[in-house]
């Protein structure tokens, strides 16, 4: 099996369950000893060098140099059928822009084929003063080869339709499975505070929320694939993949970010084991919303 050979060749996992290693290493150096071809779909978001607590801000010509060799070191590892998905946010570049997206700064040093850009439009934020407040970050959907790739429309269509009995030549013509959720993806950020913090926040500064993730694995790939994270955080894709029935590697350099993930993870294992007793499949489908399995992967 394959995580069984990137176990093999790596040293011991900070935490590992069936279908899931958990690494607390700088990803590059890991990523260059794995073997090409052995993963189906990255999901990550990297430090975007804005001096957030888990990293040390380089020049920008470090940082875009660093950028594209662990991107193409992800193109080697990705299968012929494979997806890459980057959320990036922006940066000040001084004399240049107030807030450039980065993927304009990245845009010819990533070998893989550009499918789409998603806005995640998210409703709380900061207040811009001179500016728009902002509400976006973009996630870039990549694929290896641009004429084969997953794309599973009917398990992420969205139920919410206007006019659900519209009619053509007397035919229903809406999918009954609902509609294309389309390029522009409103769904809220994982906030902190005393009074607004979301159900599955963890102390991590840049959580991504679960159904952010939960979208992307289901439409890019398929029970049993490898998903992976390079820049794992509090373990939200590592989660999400495995509640999926996906298999997952996941990197990340700080240790107390690798504890909340496996807590994470433990906790939703539990829950899962919980529920099966009581004769309750689990689905997957808990992972939406207001579920219970999120105050338990909180540790509420
Ligand atoms: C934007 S956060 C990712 C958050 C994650 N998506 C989540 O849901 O929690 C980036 C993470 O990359 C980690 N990181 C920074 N440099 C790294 C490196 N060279 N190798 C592995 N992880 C790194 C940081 O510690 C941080 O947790």
């Amino acid at each position: 099996m394959l995580l069984n050979q990137v176990k093999d060749i790596m040293t011991e996992p900070y935490y590992s369950t069936e279908g899931c290693l958990i690494y607390n290493t700088d990803c590059f150096p890991a990523m260059k000893r794995m073997s090409n071809s052995l993963l189906d779909l990255t999901v990550t978001s990297p430090p975007y060098n804005i001096g957030k607590e888990y990293e040390k801000p380089i020049l920008l010509q470090e940082y875009l140099e660093w950028c594209g060799q662990w991107i193409t070191e992800i193109y080697r590892l990705t299968k012929r059928k494979g997806a890459f998905w980057l959320n990036l946010g922006y940066l000040n570049v001084p004399d240049r822009a107030k807030a450039i997206p980065i993927p304009y700064l990245l845009w010819d040093r990533i070998p893989f084929y550009l499918i789409q850009e998603i806005v995640w439009n998210y409703g709380a934020g900061v207040a811009g003063k001179r500016f728009f407040s902002p509400r976006n970050e973009k996630f870039l959907w990549y694929v290896k080869d641009e004429h084969e790739y997953r794309f599973n429309l009917d398990d992420v269509r969205d139920p919410e339709v206007k006019y659900p009995n519209q009619k053509k030549n007397g035919k229903i013509k809406v999918n009954p499975l609902g509609k294309n959720p389309t390029d522009v993806w409103q769904i809220p950020k994982v906030t902190s505070g005393k009074n607004r913090a979301s159900k599955e926040r963890t102390p991590h500064p840049a959580q991504f929320p679960v159904s952010v993730i939960e979208r992307i694995i289901k439409v890019s790939s398929n029970e049993g694939d490898i998903i992976f994270d390079p820049f794992l955080g509090s373990g939200t894709t590592a989660l999400v993949a495995l509640a999926l029935k996906r298999k997952v590697i996941g990197f990340e350099l700080k240790s107390e970010y690798c504890e909340i993930a496996a807590k994470r993870i433990k906790d939703f294992l539990e829950f899962k084991q919980i529920r099966e007793s009581q004769g309750i499949l689990f689905s997957g489908h808990e992972l939406s919303g207001e579920a219970k399995y999120l105050e338990i992967a909180s540790g509420d």
